[in-house]
């Protein structure tokens, strides 16, 4: 019986040690859970067969009314800190100095952000389990500890001392912090602050049996007092022997040597941090040799021959003086915070982004109140929370600008959109790049040679404001800019001359209007004939781009096939800007042109016919919707029963279904063609 008792504890030793501290479990959980009931039920029948080592024994039956207080032997110190290189070099120095050796080795550690423990064995038995306290008392927690399994009962090996005391810290890795959250949350329970708190908390429950439901871990970091036992002389040499008596010790553990080894091992620990499964502040360094250690002593419960380099905070408090706003590429406008400057995250921040209105509005956020601001790594910083507590009497309310702050457009913001954007695209000095690239594009007034640099050179010498300045740049001024000579200038005009000839369509996908494509715009086009009915109908829509009903919304623009709600709500937001208006009217001044839809011009094979292209085609799309075009044929994007035709290449999809499920006539390229150059029914 005792022998079985013996054999099975060994076994779910062994079991524990691979499971929770090498993670490398040797059996299922369910060969587990038998043994362990096997041992139990030994245990329950054999009282006299119990121990207080048996893994049975982690949780205990009853909660304590206050913990015992416990003297530590040898004091728990803690760590000077440096914050900058500077002062980690300056404790280099005084070891160096003090030891007169140089460099010195030092072990490199993970800071863990959690509780120190001391860990007190007798004949390798876990006898007792304390915290720090005030480094000389601390409270008696052993019932506590007990209950993590990374936590040996019992050690392992033929050289254990008679006492020891080891010490390490407690911490909840970050899966376990984030489960407990959600668990929380769900339970509409307040969630723990930070994993620092919640193994805190964990710690000091009077009822182990709720300290045994936390997902805690330990790492031991060094040893304590000890009897009947010499250390072996190097911190670095005690830790793989803690390893093997059964401690979890991190393997991110290294010896490195002076000053820049600090260094390199700091910045390689700055990378790793967020990939890490647990929370580290920063890295500790120990001077590795024991008896430099007795030779530096220590000072007012700070070793001399220990550091820890803690990572900048990522938080910190500061005022919101105000809140202006930005307009990016898009136009979106965003709004940024201007704090008072602060140092977070290792750097001096006085921006912070707040995102959008909606991220404003939930956060609350006012002008002048106490805000905690968050720069963590590359992030760009932002403004975390307000601390309603410290709120002032008279903050005020942040308010989205009606008018863009660039140019001073008209700003809009959809309904269900958290973006704001400023709608007078085309002449926003914040937009006028983005816009120019797509004004030029070839698929818009197709300007070849005017590139991304060249614009942004047109832009700085202020050559270039809006769309309509590209048409009366002069050879001679663009022949001095960089990387452009006389030749390419002069080529660069022609390209700019010819674009001038262009179609309705084209023009009206080229003023980069929000989600109008080629598709939108030809259905544009063709719908109104001439650029005078569209803003005619987008004019007469304005009041009712804000209707709060789709169906109410853009009557006039909404006739136009495969238009929306929304969509259309974009058209007349743009043409009712007048920014926009100017430019398109410079534009006209300037000799944009396009055939007017005169009479001779609406004949053809397809008038009146509806076309789809769908599929891989012998040219481009565009080029055959040209042609269609000109025999008189509409095409739009999508099938429906007033689909005529659809124009199937290879590999189309979805819309030749629909066209074959609403018994659509489909036409290969060939058919088309033979379609198109029929003349026979033109008058
Ligand atoms: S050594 C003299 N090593 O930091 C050495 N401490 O400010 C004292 N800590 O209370 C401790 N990780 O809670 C040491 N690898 C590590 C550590 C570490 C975290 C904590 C520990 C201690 C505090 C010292």
């Amino acid at each position: 019986m005792v022998r079985r008792a013996t054999e099975l504890r060994q076994q779910l030793q062994r079991h524990d040690r691979q499971y929770y501290v090498l993670d490398a479990p040797l059996i299922a959980d369910a060969e587990y859970d038998a043994l362990f009931t096997e041992l139990q039920a030994l245990e329950a029948d054999y009282p006299a067969l119990l121990s207080a080592d048996s893994p049975t024994q982690r949780v205990g039956g009853q909660a304590l009314a206050d913990f015992a207080a416990v003297r530590h032997p040898q004091p728990m110190l803690s760590l000077r800190k440096a914050n900058t290189e500077d002062e980690l070099r300056d404790f280099d120095r005084r070891v160096t100095e003090a030891l007169a050796r140089n460099p010195v080795q030092y072990t490199a550690e993970p800071k863990l952000d959690g509780l120190a423990v001391s860990l007190t064995y007798e004949h390798g038995v876990l006898v007792q389990g304390a915290t720090r306290g005030d480094g000389q008392t601390g409270e008696d927690i052993t019932a506590n500890l007990r209950t993590l399994r990374q936590i040996p009962l019992r050690l392992q090996g033929d050289d254990i001392p008679p006492r020891i005391d080891v010490r390490g810290e407690v911490f909840l890795p970050l899966a376990g912090f984030r489960r407990w959250c959600e668990e929380a949350v769900a339970k509409g329970e307040k969630p723990p602050v930070n994993p620092r708190n919640a193994a805190a908390g964990s710690l000091r429950q009077l009822d182990s049996r709720i300290t045994a439901q936390r997902p805690l871990a330990f790492y031991a970091y060094g040893v304590g007092y000890s009897e009947g036992w010499t250390a072996p002389p190097l911190h670095s040499q005690a830790m793989p022997l803690l390893a093997r008596w059964g401690f979890p010790v991190s393997d991110l553990i290294e010896t490195v040597a002076g000053a820049d080894g600090c260094l390199r091992y700091f910045e390689k620990m700055s990378a790793l941090r967020a990939q890490l499964p647990f929370d580290i502040d920063g890295v500790v360094f120990k001077l590795d040799d024991l008896a430099g250690r007795e030779e530096l002593g220590t000072v007012a419960r700070e070793p001399r021959w220990a550091c820890a380099y803690k990572f900048a905070a990522e938080e910190a408090e500061t005022l919101l003086e105000n809140v202006e706003f930005q307009v990016g590429r898009t136009g979106a406008v965003t709004p940024v915070a201007r704090l008072k400057p602060v140092f977070v995250g290792g750097a001096t921040v006085s921006n912070a982004t707040l995102h959008n209105m909606d991220e404003v509005a939930r956060k609350d956020i006012r002008i002048g109140d106490a805000v905690i601001v968050r720069r963590a790594g590359d992030v760009i910083p932002e403004v975390k929370e307000v601390v309603l507590a410290k709120r002032p009497a008279d903050t005020r309310v942040v308010a989205l600008p009606t008018a863009c702050p660039v140019c001073g457009g008209r700003v809009e913001r959809e309904d269900g959109e958290a973006v704001a954007r400023c709608t007078n695209g085309l002449s926003c000095q914040a937009q006028l790049h983005g816009a120019l690239m797509h004004f030029v594009s070839r698929r818009a007034m197709d300007i070849e040679g005017l590139g991304e640099k060249l614009l942004t050179q047109l832009i700085e010498q202020g050559q270039v404001r809006t769309a309509a300045d590209i048409y009366a740049l002069q050879a001679g001024a663009l022949s001095g800019l960089e990387r452009m000579g006389e030749k390419s200038a002069r080529n660069l005009i022609a390209a700019i001359e010819s674009s001038k000839a262009t179609t309705l369509a084209r023009f009206l996908y080229a003023l980069g209007i929000r989600d109008v494509g080629e598709a939108t715009a030809r259905e544009l086009a063709a719908h109104f004939g001439t650029l005078d009915a569209l803003l005619a109908a987008a004019r007469a829509d304005a009041p009712t781009a804000h209707a709060d009903k789709d169906k109410e919304r853009c009557p006039q623009l909404r006739a136009v096939p495969d238009i929306g709600p929304i969509v259309a709500a974009h058209v007349s937001h743009f043409f009712v800007e007048p920014g926009n208006l100017a430019v398109v009217q410079a534009l006209r001044d300037a000799g944009v042109h396009w055939p007017q839809p005169a009479a001779a011009e609406r004949r053809g094979p397809l008038l009146g016919k509806t076309l789809v292209i769908t599929g891989t085609l012998p040219m481009a799309r565009d080029q055959v919707a040209a042609q269609i075009e000109a025999a008189g044929g509409k095409v739009t994007s999508s099938v429906s029963a007033k689909t005529d035709f659809v124009v199937a290449g290879t590999e189309a999809g979805s819309k030749l279904a629909k066209a074959q499920k609403l018994g659509v006539a489909i036409l290969d390229y060939d058919a088309l063609l033979d379609l198109v150059r029929d003349t026979s029914n033109e008058p």
